[in-house]
């Protein structure tokens, strides 16, 4: 997965990134203790992956499996919407308590409203793409956003390898954010290890979203602690 060395200039502006358990891979039988596991755990912000069965050929979380999560926890959501109408739901999962909604702009409905729709909720926008997507798909609306969430796996099922192709759209994003006013949180959700992990690090990340990394794990804690600040930094994964 090797792409050449890193600008060690590049390296100095590394910052601790986020680390977003994404409740997808938790044993929804037991969703109270799972929530509970993984937030004692150190997770910064908990990913709620909700599908259509329309963009995505899966159903997932909806916003009352959301609100009964909110119930037990004060963590901030990370809700990352894979539907084709996503101005329809914006309304539900404000009431649910998200506190960040990310839509993918391959959906149907104009990005500026849905972005606008996002913020009359005092929610932070973000905007996601699928690994097809090129970066230049949504680099007009990057300054309208808090958070830019380039895909690493096609969307609709956890448990996927992560797409290499992914490390070059998160340095050309960081490139972008580096030249903005304002921040901007760049996300990675799908595959994320914690071999992977510092590759998406050194080249930018600062949100790492991780299901089966962290639910499917005996010790989430060392998990998390590993994605967070890697031990090792192996180029040549
Ligand atoms: C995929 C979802 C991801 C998924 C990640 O459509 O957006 O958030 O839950 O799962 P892992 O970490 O197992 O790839
Ligand atoms: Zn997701």
């Amino acid at each position: 997965m090797g792409r050449g060395p890193v600008d060690p200039t590049r390296r100095l502006q590394i910052s601790t990134p986020k680390i977003a358990p994404s409740l997808l891979a938790a044993d929804f039988s037991r969703l109270g203790e799972e929530v509970e596991r993984i937030v004692a755990a150190g997770a910064d912000l908990l990913h709620f992956d909700v599908m259509d069965g329309e963009f995505v050929p899966n159903f997932a979380i909806s916003p009352p499996f959301i609100a009964a999560v909110r119930e037990i926890t004060d963590v901030p959501f990370d809700v990352h919407i894979m539907v084709t109408h996503p101005l329809r739901y914006i309304d539900a999962l404000a009431a649910a308590g998200a506190d960040f909604i990310t839509f993918h702009i391959e959906s149907a409905d104009k990005p500026d409203e849905v972005i606008s729709a996002i913020r009359a909720h005092g929610i932070k926008p973000g905007l996601a793409l699928c690994p097809r997507t090129p970066v230049s798909a949504v680099t007009s609306y990057l300054s309208d956003v808090d958070l830019v969430l380039p895909m690493s796996v096609e969307p609709g099922f956890g448990g996927q390898s992560f797409q290499p192709g992914t490390l070059e759209k998160i340095a050309t994003l960081h490139q972008i954010v580096q030249e903005m006013t304002q921040p901007l949180d760049i996300s990675v959700d799908g595959g994320v290890t914690t071999e992977i992990a510092p590759l998406t690090i050194h080249r930018g990340a600062t949100i790492l979203v991780a299901g089966t990394a962290i639910f499917r794990s005996q010790q989430p804690e060392t998990i998390i602690q590993k994605l967070r600040t890697p031990a090792t930094y192996d180029e040549s994964l």
